[in-house]
C-alpha cells in the first residue's frame, strides 16, 4: 500500500517531509469508514491535501477528522477538526464482530483490538464478569464471541450515548441476555455487585486507580484486569503497588499473574495492564 509520505512528496516541501504523519486510525468497515489523524502545526497549510491523500489510501474512508486535543473529560473524547465532512457514525469490524460507534460522541480505539482478544481468550464458561468503564461495549462483545458460554457481563458506563451504542452492539451481534448495560457511575453501581464476580475489567487507564477498591470488592474470587499508565523505564511498578496495597487495605489476598504493555500512550509512556488473582 502506498503511504502518505509517498503520496504527498510532490505536494509538501521537502524540508517538511519528516513531519508527515506515518500513522492514523481507521474506524469503520467497507460500508464506510472514518480516518482520524494528528497533523503537526507546521503542516497546517497542507491539512486538506493530507486528508485527500487518506481517502486515496483507503477507499472506504468518507470522513477525515484531525485530532486537535488529547482525550479529555470524563467521557475521554478528543476534540476534532473536520477536514472532510461525512458521516461520523460507522460500523467497525474487528475479529468477526461489528461495533457501531460515533467517535465524536463516545470513546473507541481500534488500537485496543488485540488487548480485547487477549482478555477474551482468558475467559472460561460460566464466568460472571463486571466490566467497568465499558464505553460502547467492545470488550464484552469480544468476550461473548470468544466464549459464548460466559454466564453474564455487567457493563457499567456513565455516558448515555455510549450506553445507546452498546445496546445497538448487543443487538447487532445477537448477544441479548449475555451483556447487561448499566448506565451510571461505577461508584454508585458497583456496590450492588460486591463479592459476586469471577472477573473484573477496569478499562480506564488514566483513572481506574481511583476506583480500585470498588473493582476489588466486586471480586468473589477471581481475576482483576487493571489498566494504568507507566513510564518506559518501569512500566508496571506503580500499577502493581496500587493493586497490592489496595488488597492489603481490604484484607484480600492477591497475586500478580500477568503484566502487559497494551500500547504507546504518550512519549516514553505506555498504556499498561496488570492482571491479578484475588481471593
Ligand atoms: C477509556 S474509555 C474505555 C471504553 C471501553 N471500555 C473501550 O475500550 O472502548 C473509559 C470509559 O469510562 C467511562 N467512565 C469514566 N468515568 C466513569 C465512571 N466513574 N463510571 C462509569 N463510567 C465511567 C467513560 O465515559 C468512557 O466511556
Amino acid at each position: 500500500m502506498v503511504g502518505l509520505k509517498e503520496l504527498l512528496k510532490n505536494v509538501i516541501p521537502q524540508n517538511l517531509h519528516h513531519l508527515i504523519p506515518t500513522s492514523f486510525d481507521i474506524i469503520g468497515s467497507r460500508n464506510g469508514a472514518i480516518a482520524i489523524i494528528e497533523i503537526p502545526e507546521e503542516l497546517e497549510l497542507y491539512k486538506h491535501e493530507i486528508a485527500k491523500a487518506l481517502i486515496k489510501i483507503n477507499k472506504h474512508v468518507k470522513t477525515v477528522l484531525r485530532k486537535i486535543s488529547g482525550r479529555k473529560g470524563i467521557y475521554r473524547l478528543y476534540n476534532f477538526e473536520i477536514l472532510i465532512p461525512g458521516p461520523t457514525e460507522v460500523l467497525h469490524k474487528e475479529h468477526g464482530y461489528f461495533i457501531k460507534v460515533d467517535p465524536t460522541k463516545v470513546y473507541f480505539s481500534p488500537r485496543d483490538h488485540s488487548d480485547r482478544l487477549d482478555i477474551a481468550k482468558q475467559v472460561k464458561p460460566n464466568e460472571f464478569i463486571i466490566y467497568m468503564f465499558a464505553g460502547v461495549g467492545p470488550y464484552a462483545v469480544c468476550i461473548c464471541k470468544q466464549c459464548p458460554d460466559v454466564r453474564q457481563i455487567i457493563a457499567i458506563e456513565i455516558n448515555s450515548i455510549a450506553i445507546k451504542y452498546m445496546m445497538d452492539n448487543i443487538r447487532l451481534n445477537k448477544l441479548k441476555g449475555k451483556i447487561t448495560p448499566i448506565e451510571g457511575d461505577v461508584v454508585y453501581v458497583s456496590p450492588k455487585y460486591y463479592n459476586t464476580a469471577d472477573r473484573v475489567i477496569m478499562t480506564l487507564p488514566l483513572g481506574a486507580f481511583q476506583y480500585l477498591e470498588y473493582g476489588i470488592k466486586c471480586i468473589k474470587s477471581g481475576i482483576l484486569h487493571f489498566y494504568h499508565t507507566g513510564p518506559e523505564e518501569n512500566p508496571f511498578k506503580e500499577a502493581e503497588d496500587l493493586v497490592i496495597s489496595t488488597c492489603e487495605k481490604l484484607k484480600r489476598n492477591c497475586k500478580i499473574i500477568n503484566r502487559k504493555i497494551v500500547r504507546d500512550y504518550a512519549p516514553r509512556m505506555y498504556k499498561i495492564r496488570v492482571d491479578a488473582e484475588i481471593w
